[in-house]
């Protein structure tokens, strides 16, 4: 598998990755967006602005596979948190450990930012997502519906 990031990418490609991975997601927001071109340009927009200019290409992740990309992760910082703001891959090869190993990618390029918690918003109807963040030691906020949180410990 090869990674690459926004240094090699551009935000277009996240567009049509975010397309292709949350079309059928259980979150229903983001597949929802995922459903119109335009409404996921915007939303990347806003995701790749989010940071404003602590921007950090090394944070879009992407997964390909024989010259095809499979998957993505973004990881940003928000108030002093790594936030996992994204993760998803094309569903004909979902179940080989290609979402986990991002995530864990993801994780370690917020820990090179000196960060030690990460956070997440997942949709509670999300459960292989949930099965895939408790993996690597996220819980459940028990004052937040949607969010999880987790310490980044060294990987
Ligand atoms: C969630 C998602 C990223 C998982 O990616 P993946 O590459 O299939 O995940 P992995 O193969 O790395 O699986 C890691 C673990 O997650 C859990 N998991 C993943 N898919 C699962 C499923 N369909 N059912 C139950 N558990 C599942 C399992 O615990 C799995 O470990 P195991 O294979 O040893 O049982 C993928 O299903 C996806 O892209 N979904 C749509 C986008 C989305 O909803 N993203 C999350 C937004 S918050």
């Amino acid at each position: 598998m090869k990674l690459s990031t926004l240094r090699q990418l551009n935000t277009e490609t996240f567009v049509d990755l975010f397309i292709k991975c949350f079309k059928d997601s259980k979150d229903r927001d983001a597949s929802q967006i995922a459903s119109n071109k335009e409404k996921t340009k915007q939303f990347i927009q806003q995701l790749h602005e989010r940071e404003g200019s602590d921007h950090d290409p090394d944070g879009w992740i992407a997964a390909s596979l024989e010259n095809k990309l499979v998957g993505f992760v973004v990881a940003i910082q928000e108030s002093g948190r790594g936030l996992i703001a994204e993760v998803g891959v094309e569903p004909k090869h979902r179940r080989k450990g290609i979402g986990l190993f991002l995530t864990t990618k993801g994780l370690q390029r917020l820990k090179e930012r000196g960060l030690n918690q990460a956070f997440l918003g997942v949709d509670l109807e999300n459960t292989e997502a949930i099965s895939l963040y408790e993996k690597l030691g996220f819980q459940k906020l028990p004052w937040e519906i949607y969010e999880f949180e987790a310490k980044i410990c060294p990987i």
